[in-house]
């Protein structure tokens, strides 16, 4: 009989007991549930609502069954049903009687919930620490190659010269607001909801304070009929997962295109790229694709928990058991991701004599020309045009910008002379870009300055 059957006459149908049970996932935080207990069962003894003596035999039960559990010895199986009862039936058997105290003051509803919390809050330590290796990656690459240049795309289409270490730290920004925001969401779950009960909290004079600084949180959550109910802290972190792999998506899709024969820009080791079993000499982007693909998940696991939360009334409903394996596979998923990202980053060159090759495709300096022209007095938007013109007429002859004749520049504009194209090499217009968080090498240093700064003075979470 299960621990609250005093009323059933009936067990439960067979595969009603599967259907049920949570123990099969939620076992993974069984180190948080014991954790709680302490924690919960210390408040008791220390508020006379059980003897010290009791609270002290509780604690040690607990040790006993944690090394049991860590070492194998205990299996659960589907009558235990979920961690917290899979846990409390050992104690009563190793204990006896006594242990049957434990439950004072509380319920699985509310426990169920610290274990989570405390579960996420680890979870969330774990993958900032990851960030923080994927962000010291990016600023190494970043200064490696902050002066060398490649093309800058908008449309896919060729736009601007840009220098490597500046997309570097474009993705640095990203990852450095995904940390953020995981520290907010942090911040926002660190509150403790044991002692809320089922619903209503008790008549038992409990000291909730006192169970929260125990176990590390700020404070206890305000009102017990949200504290069983929320799963706000959930969905902040799927949403703080799902921007944060959509971002590994996007620079993986990158990953995945730079390293095509057609534009050849990079070499990816070959420790992350996989042959093919028919085509001998295939070398495919295999983790990029996965990275890419791997943000499914994290979408997938958002959605399925903001559609459980949808329409529930206050306060638990059995709806929520469905909170724990999204926000598990979730942290899988990220923490792999981050990590096979990291190494695959840090394995990964840049060849520049390829890149070099695609300079002078697409007029990359138009814009820098029509600047030059701005700076000499043109008002920008008739300087567009002129080089607009310029373009037509590279194309016509086949030529570049350089080759254009004088005649042919006066052609176009009275203005123009070969003298006042300035100096327009790929590296100059690339070193002249010095505006606040322009891609000039001088500037880009700046940013990976910047980028140290922040993340040497992380403050550790509490
Ligand atoms: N296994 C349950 C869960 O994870 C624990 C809470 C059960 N509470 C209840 N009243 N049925 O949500």
């Amino acid at each position: 009989m299960a621990l609250w059957g005093g009323r059933f006459e009936k067990e439960m149908d067979e595969i009603v007991k599967y259907f049920n049970a949570s123990i099969f996932f939620d076992q993974r935080m069984y180190k948080e549930d014991i954790q709680g207990s302490i924690a919960h069962v210390t408040m008791l003894g220390e508020q006379g609502i059980v003897t010290k003596e009791e609270a002290d035999q509780i604690i040690t039960g607990l040790k006993v069954i944690e090394q049991q559990i860590a070492s194998g010895k205990i299996v659960f199986n589907v009558d235990d049903e979920d961690i917290h009862m899979g846990i409390e039936s050992r104690l009563i058997k190793e204990i006896g009687d006594v242990a049957k105290k434990l439950h004072t003051a509380r319920s699985r509803n509310d426990q169920c919930q610290v274990d989570l919390r405390l579960y996420l809050k680890k979870e969330i330590k774990e993958i900032v620490s990851r960030l923080c290796y994927l962000e010291s990656v990016i600023l190494e690459k970043a200064e490696k190659y902050a002066d060398e240049i490649t093309v800058g795309f908008t449309h896919i289409q060729h736009a601007q010269p840009i220098t490597i270490g500046f997309i570097f730290m474009a993705y640095f920004q990203m990852f450095r607001r995904d940390i953020d925001r995981l520290m907010d969401t942090y911040d926002r779950m660190n509150l403790c909801p044991l002692g809320a009960c089922a619903l209503a909290g008790t008549t038992l004079p409990t000291n909730r304070y006192r169970t929260a600084e125990l176990l590390g949180f700020t404070a206890p959550t305000e009102n017990a009929m949200d504290s069983v109910s929320d799963r706000d802290y959930s969905l902040e972190f799927l949403n703080d997962a799902a921007i944060s792999m959509m971002h590994i998506s996007r620079w993986a899709e990158e990953f995945v295109w730079w390293n095509s024969q057609e534009f050849g820009f990079i070499d990816i080791d070959d420790s992350y790229c996989t042959g093919s079993s028919i085509m001998p000499q295939k070398k495919n982007p295999d983790m990029a694709e996965l990275l890419r693909g791997k943000v499914g998940r994290a979408y997938g696991n958002l959605m399925q928990l903001l559609t459980v939360m949808k329409g529930t009334p206050l306060a638990y409903n059995k709806d929520f058991q469905e909170d724990k394996e999204s926000v598990f596979d979730t942290c899988d998923t990220w923490k792999d991701s981050i990590t096979i990202f990291a190494n695959m980053l840090e394995k990964t060159e840049f060849r520049l004599d390829r890149i070099q090759q695609h300079f002078d495709k697409g007029f990359l300096n138009a814009t820098d020309i029509a600047e030059h022209f701005a700076k000499q007095g043109i008002p920008f938007r008739e300087a567009h045009e002129i080089v607009g013109k310029m373009v037509k007429a590279c194309e016509n002859n086949n030529c570049d910008f350089e080759d254009l004749t004088e005649a042919q520049l006066q052609a176009i504009d009275g203005r123009v002379t070969k003298e006042s194209l300035g100096d327009i090499s790929i590296k100059a217009c690339v070193d002249a870009r010095m505006s606040f968080g322009g891609t000039a090498p001088a500037e880009v240093r700046r940013q990976i300055k910047t980028g140290k700064a922040w993340l040497e003075t992380l403050p550790e979470l509490a």
